[in-house]
């Protein structure tokens, strides 16, 4: 203290003193260590809100049937892996056999569970998704879980085997024509679910009436990918109006921004890409926080009477007017029937009625 009181009036100490400079030495390095704490904190809670929450609860699935399309890679592996560890039997639909069965080996590994099947589905082809179906019903009278999770995100203009731009055909009409011919196990063993796979996307989307195939005008994410995704909703709410009563429930879910394969397509300088690649680590989930609101809502028994919902986060959201155009739903879903060969006389084989119908 003296010695400060010395240096009053000068403009710096005359004489170096030890003493102090170590003191302020290591007030400097607790006040740094301090700051490097906090902003450790402030980015570790920053990096558990983006993750989001996880399912927790202990609820197992012993033997019950499921299918996850699209589950090599990405949210859909993970949801595997997740629903292999509670025991279920789980046919895997890919459309490459040999990264089926890769990850399927690695899911077994790691869950000992050796219920898992390797099954191709192509959803870009109608007679891919017939021959699934046709092949799944000779192993199985039920069906308790049905994930449509596969997707592409703005791919360039492509058609699928059937004629159809590839992201609506995908995403959408081979999913369509899946769900619509597993209806039977999944009443079969009602009480059972069925989880759609959209995007917050589907809020950028508009259902074309005039170009749902993007032949005048394609725009491969903000138009056909959000299409894609918007006709994921629209076919949540309108399944789970024809399947009340039935004790199946149809609910469709955003993950989240992943860090996955389904950004491939992006097209942007390298330096781009990889700027985006090194942010994406920070920014993006992993695949398996992204499962997460799938897995809650396959697994969750408190979901139970729940039907024809979008959840982000696990949380319930409210849909946009234009999600819930009933006009442009319907208009859809019998678009949808045309487009995959279903005839309304096979509509009324399987005993549905349609809510417009009433
Ligand atoms: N990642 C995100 O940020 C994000 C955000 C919102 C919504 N989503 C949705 O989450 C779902 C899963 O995506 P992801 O992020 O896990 O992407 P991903 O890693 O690219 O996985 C997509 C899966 O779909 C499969 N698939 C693509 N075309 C198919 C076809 N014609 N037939 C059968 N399977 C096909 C892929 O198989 P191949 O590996 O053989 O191509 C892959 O297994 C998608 O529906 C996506 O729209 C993702
Ligand atoms: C699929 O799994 C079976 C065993 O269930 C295996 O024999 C077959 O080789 C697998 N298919 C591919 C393409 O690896
Ligand atoms: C679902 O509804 C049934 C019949 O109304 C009721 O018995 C059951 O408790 C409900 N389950 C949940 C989880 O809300
Ligand atoms: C079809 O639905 C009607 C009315 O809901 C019901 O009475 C009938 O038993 C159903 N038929 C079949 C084959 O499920």
């Amino acid at each position: 203290m003296e010695k400060l009181n010395t240096t009053v009036g000068h403009p710096m100490p005359l004489t170096f003193d030890l003493g102090i400079c170590l003191e302020d030495f290591w007030l400097q390095c607790a006040l740094a260590l301090l700051i490097g704490v906090a902003m450790g904190l402030v980015l570790w809670l920053v990096r558990m809100f983006i993750l989001g929450p996880m399912y927790r609860k202990p609820n197992r699935i012993d033997g019950k049937v499921v299918i996850v399309t699209g589950c090599n890679t990405g949210i859909g592996k993970e949801t595997v892996l997740e629903l292999a560890r509670r025991g279920a039997k789980i046919y895997m639909a890919c459309r490459d056999p040999v990264r089926c069965e890769a990850a399927r080996i690695e899911i077994m590994d790691r869950t000992q569970n050796q219920q898992l099947f390797n099954r191709s589905l192509d959803l870009g082809s109608l007679e891919s998704v017939r021959n699934f179906v046709a092949r799944f019903k000779a192993e199985e009278t039920r069906l308790d879980i049905l994930i449509n999770n596969a997707g592409v995100m703005a791919c360039p203009r492509t058609l699928t085997a059937d004629g159809y731009e590839q992201q609506l055909g995908v995403n959408h009409l081979g999913h369509f024509l899946l769900t619509y011919l597993l209806l039977d196990r999944l009443k079969q063993a009602a009480p059972s679910r069925i989880v759609v796979v959209t995007s917050l996307a589907h809020l950028f989307g508009r259902i074309n009436r005039e170009d749902l195939m993007g032949e005048r005008n394609y725009r491969s994410l903000l138009g056909a990918y959000t299409q894609s995704k918007l006709a994921n909703v629209m076919f949540t709410r309108k399944l789970a109006m024809m399947l009340m009563g039935t004790g199946v429930t149809v609910n469709c879910c955003h993950p989240g921004l992943v860090r996955t394969d389904l950004y491939r397509h992006f097209v942007a300088p390298r330096w781009f890409l990889n700027t985006l690649s090194v942010l994406s680590l920070y920014f993006f989930k992993t695949p398996r926080a992204g499962a997460q609101t799938q897995l809650y809502l396959a697994l969750d028994p408190a979901l139970a009477n729940c039907t024809g919902c979008l959840y982000a986060d696990c949380v319930r959201c409210p849909l946009v007017p234009r999600a819930r155009d009933v006009a442009t739903t319907d208009w859809l879903w019998r678009e949808s029937e045309k487009l995959v060969g279903l005839s309304p006389a096979k509509r009324h084989a399987t005993n549905i009625t349609m809510w417009s119908d009433a």
